[in-house]
């Protein structure tokens, strides 16, 4: 399963992609909102970084408008995806990108049908979020597996982003799905790798080497 962190802070990415797990970035309006600078600027100095795909969101909700918005960005680096929410003009604006080559992230991904309709339009991505249908009382896991029987059914070539990631249960639940990519908040991917044990087992380790 590929990693992707959930951010647009420049600090935090260059952190992560330090450990050498990190395989692309997910950004929306709200985390961009967050940084201060040219948003252009900041996703390209996150592509510099880290190689991989870079999500960036369309603002527009036409089809015309997001089209546009989609070239321009694409335009900034070859690892520039575009995220695209799950409406008709999303649906309308992603089959004419992706017949250009254009990669899309389809987001805000509620429902089995959204993924299906997602997959055909030709999106590269499809990112439920899992977390928001958590927080309405509907098990966003649900969501995950019927998801991902609907791309194995019909073999379709989309990618399913396991996305709204809210603590590190969700990332062991989106490993054993079989799901393509968790997108991960960098709060949440620093608690994956700690384990209390660990820390305690070192500190014995080397207790003992002094002790020998
Ligand atoms: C993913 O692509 C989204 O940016 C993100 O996971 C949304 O998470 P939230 O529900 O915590 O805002």
């Amino acid at each position: 399963m590929k990693l992707y962190l959930d951010t647009a802070n420049i600090d935090q990415i260059r952190e992560i992609a330090d450990w050498g797990v990190l395989d692309g970035v997910t950004t929306n309006p709200s985390l961009m909102a967050k940084e201060k600078g040219d948003y252009k600027k900041i996703l390209k100095e996150i592509c510099d970084i880290v190689k991989g795909p870079v999500s960036g969101e369309v603002i527009s909700l036409e089809k015309d408008g997001m089209i546009k918005e989609a070239r321009d960005l694409s335009e900034i680096s070859k690892h520039v995806v575009i995220k695209i929410p799950c409406t008709v003009n999303g649906l309308k604006a992603t089959t004419v990108l992706a017949k250009q080559g254009i990669r899309v992230n389809m987001t805000l991904v509620f429902s089995p049908n959204q993924v299906l309709l997602a997959a055909k339009a030709g999106a590269s991505f499809i990112s439920p979020f899992l977390g928001r249908l958590d927080d309405i009382g509907n098990p966003g896991i649900n969501l995950v597996y019927d998801g991902m029987d609907i791309l194995n059914n019909y073999d379709f070539n989309s990618e399913m982003i396991f996305a709204s990631v809210r603590h590190p249960e969700h990332v062991r639940q989106a490993a054993l799905a079989g799901v393509h990519i968790a997108t991960v908040p960098y709060k949440i991917y620093k608690q994956l790798i700690k384990h209390p044990l660990t820390d305690v087992g070192i500190e014995r380790f080397l207790r003992d080497w002094q002790n020998r």
